[in-house]
């Protein structure tokens, strides 16, 4: 595995074995590794000639200053299980790698509604930083295929939207959600539980099926609103619970029984803010 610091010198050496017709995976991460960036980084070497992985903690991203500064930071693990992993190449830049221009003189991107439904609406700014940080890396990796995670449901959407209006030559493809046994999605984020509200959190979980295995054509304020209360009860407080379109994140009032749907909620137990959704599949 080689590690790189400099953009100039791994754009350089990927150019190299791009030219010789290798085709370059990419899996961009913020480091504190868990076993859904691995799944990433092994759909990538299962599909790709040569696996990226970058390992920046983006602090364009994080809206709120004392969130950025508690995100946990485990570099000597995360190499080590990247490589364990396979991956061929680890780009760790520091911030004038990123932001060559400085923190202030940055890039502001187009986002429509996804920037201020869910996500965009309860943590302003954070797309932007993420399409900041993201078009940056694409430039420097130039990767053939972009692997993310479907936990970022919105995320993906909004990375999606910004290959689209830079028609950047990337395929992005969403990987499926890891979870623990308990059903919590894995995140960065559950390093910072407690073990009695790791079990708590599988309550989001066990919430989203409930929406999934309940829900019915027709108003879907009930059923929106048992869910909130079911997340309140087992003791969090909560961000949003929607149900949205699947291919546009619309949030949908009144089901028509047939459009495809996914619920995203955003809670907090304690100060540790998770995310989750869950497509719903129907006949
Ligand atoms: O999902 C993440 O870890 C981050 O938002 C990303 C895509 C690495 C950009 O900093």
């Amino acid at each position: 595995m080689i590690l790189f610091k400099e953009a100039a010198a791994l754009s350089g050496y990927l150019e190299k074995q791009q030219k010789k017709g290798v085709s370059i995976g990419f899996v961009p991460t913020m480091g504190a590794l868990h076993q859904g960036h691995i799944t990433l980084v092994t759909a990538s070497t299962e599909n790709t000639g040569l696996t990226v992985c970058s390992i920046f903690v983006n602090p364009t991203q994080f809206n709120d200053p004392a969130d950025f500064k508690k995100y946990p930071i485990t570099i000597e693990k995360d190499l080590k299980m990247l490589s364990d992993a396979g991956a061929d190449v680890v780009f760790l830049p520091d911030v004038k790698e990123i932001y060559p221009d400085g923190l202030e003189k940055v890039r502001t991107y187009s986002l429509g509604h996804l920037e201020t439904i869910l996500e965009g609406k309860y943590r302003p700014g954070h797309f932007q930083g993420v399409c900041q940080v993201v078009h940056r890396l694409l430039e420097i990796v130039s990767p053939d295929i972009l692997f993310m995670g479907q936990k970022d449901y919105q995320q993906c959407m909004v990375v999606q939207h910004l290959i689209d209006l830079y028609a950047i030559p990337t395929r992005l493809v969403k990987c499926s959600t890891i979870r623990e046994e308990s059903g919590l999605a894995m995140s960065s984020r559950n390093m910072r539980l407690s073990d009695t509200e790791r079990q708590k959190a599988a309550e989001i979980y066990r919430t989203l099926q409930y929406v999934e295995q309940s829900i019915l054509p027709g108003d879907l304020a009930d059923i929106k609103g048992k869910a909130i209360d079911r997340l309140i009860n087992a003791g969090f407080r909560v961000d949003y619970l929607e149900i949205c379109d699947a291919n546009n994140l619309n949030i949908i009032e009144t089901w028509d029984g047939k459009s495809p749907l996914v619920t995203l909620t955003a809670a907090f137990l304690g100060d540790v803010r998770l995310i989750d959704n869950l497509v719903i599949i129907h006949s």
